[in-house]
């Protein structure tokens, strides 16, 4: 551990103590011991159970907000800290190395979040909501319990490591408001079971919540094992073809917020996502010389390597699960102008997905630069783009990306310009 990190988990635990006291001090009562067990007991079930990981932004929503909601109302915010520092203990990463600062930093973030949410919630309800169900004092709840947990967490990752950081600070906290949106309107659904019926409903509602949750995630487990397949063979491809190392995950990565750009629904935009990352398969079947030769490659060569599409098309086109996208492999590189291969398509008779797949694939060979040129810079970057939309890029797409770019997404990608001018140097010598 750092010292930067040192000094900042001490101003953590320090300021957790401080707040602990002063709330304990301005808001101890007498609660309902039952109250209080069913609440932990709740959260530490959820915390304990519900997960959900994207492995794309390796964020993970926890059913923690929606549960810990209800108790705002329930408790004041000494007890709702109190609860929240206790329940949300997870047995099964304690079982797997237990990392005495990390497990009390965990305790500091959730008892922070929770207590000012609460704080907030108490604040806020009389004026917002008064009598009626609180759905503003639950939004800024909601937001305050978010901003202070995942701010902090934030610094102590970055502090910590500094090549953690995949994605820009923007993106991340793009994700999270999607997140936090999800974990708001399933507290509403908690709290006014709760309010309105029974402890009963709430339990119930949760139970509810797994189910749908077990169900989506079987499908989605099956995914996963079709992708940890393909991955393996990925890892073929780039033992073959080390210049293009990472290629395949990276392409995925852009696929994934173009996507978004594009406001494509989330079940196509996953399996173009999944298709990214599998798209040039074909190429465990081009010959090893030909992959890695560093000099212009002849006409038959050049053949060769095009032929990557239809082999990996004709790979996996009998896997049920991914049937119906797979033509994004076959047709990954045609261009809008018709000018591409295998089959020289034009416009939108290429698949939406593939036209996405080109501009993905251009920018990371643009990004990282191949044996016989150097990467491109950002500006550089942005110029290409606008100059080849309607010609290589579908137009919408090109600009989209151009968008993405401007906005920053991409900018831990790209290489310095010092960085581009030592490779420059290299290439002529
Ligand atoms: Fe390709
Ligand atoms: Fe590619």
């Amino acid at each position: 551990m750092n010292k930067k990190t040192k000094i900042y988990l001490a101003i953590i635990w320090g300021l957790t103590l401080s707040i602990f006291f002063v709330l304990l001090f301005s808001y101890y009562n007498d609660i309902s011991i039952f109250n209080l067990t069913f609440f932990l007991l709740t959260l530490l079930f959820v915390s304990n159970f519900s997960m959900f990981f994207n492995s794309m932004t390796e964020i993970t929503t926890s059913m923690n907000l929606p549960v810990l909601l209800t108790t705002f109302t329930v408790f004041n915010p000494f007890w709702a800290g109190l609860i929240a520092l206790l329940g949300t203990i997870e047995v099964k990463s304690q079982q797997l190395g237990f990392v005495w600062y990390k497990f009390l930093f965990n305790r500091s973030v959730f008892f922070l979040a929770a207590s000012s949410g609460a704080l907030i919630f108490k604040l806020t309800r009389p004026v917002l909501d008064g009598n009626t169900f609180p759905i503003l004092s639950a939004l800024f709840a909601s937001i305050v319990y978010f901003l202070v947990n995942n701010l902090l967490v934030y610094i102590v990752v970055n502090l910590a490591d500094n090549d953690v950081n995949q994605m820009s600070l923007l993106s991340y906290f793009r994700e999270l408001s999607k997140n936090l949106i999800t974990s708001y309107f399933l507290g509403l659904v908690l709290l006014a079971s709760y309010m309105y019926f029974s402890k009963v409903l709430f339990v119930l509602v949760i139970i509810l919540l797994f189910i749908i949750k077990d169900f989506f995630y079987s499908r989605l487990q099956q995914m996963n094992s079709y992708t940890q397949i393909i991955e393996s063979f990925l890892k073929v491809i780039d033992s073959k073809d080390h210049y293009t190392e990472g290629h395949c995950e990276r392409v995925a990565n852009y696929t994934y917020h173009l996507c978004n750009e594009m406001n494509l629904s989330r079940a196509k935009s996953e399996k173009i996502i999944s298709i990214a990352k599998i798209h040039d398969i074909g190429k465990i079947y081009v010959d090893d010389d030909i992959l890695r030769s560093s000099d212009r490659l002849s006409e038959h060569e050049y053949q060769e390597i095009k032929r990557h599409t239809e082999y990996g098309y004709q790979l996996l086109k009998d896997i049920d699960l991914i049937n119906d996208e797979l033509e994004i492999i076959r047709y990954h590189h045609e261009r809008w102008d018709g000018r591409g291969y295998p089959k020289g398509l034009e416009g939108e008779k290429i698949p939406v997905g593939a036209r996405i797949l080109t501009a993905c694939d251009s920018l990371d060979v643009m990004i990282t630069g191949r044996t016989y040129k150097p990467p491109m810079t950002k500006e550089e970057i942005i110029e290409e783009f606008k100059k080849c939309a309607g010609g290589q890029f579908d137009p919408e797409i090109a600009e989209k990306m151009i968008k993405l770019i401007r906005d920053g997404y991409f900018d831990d990608k790209f290489k310095s310009e010092e960085k581009i001018r030592e490779l420059e140097f290299s290439l002529e010598y």
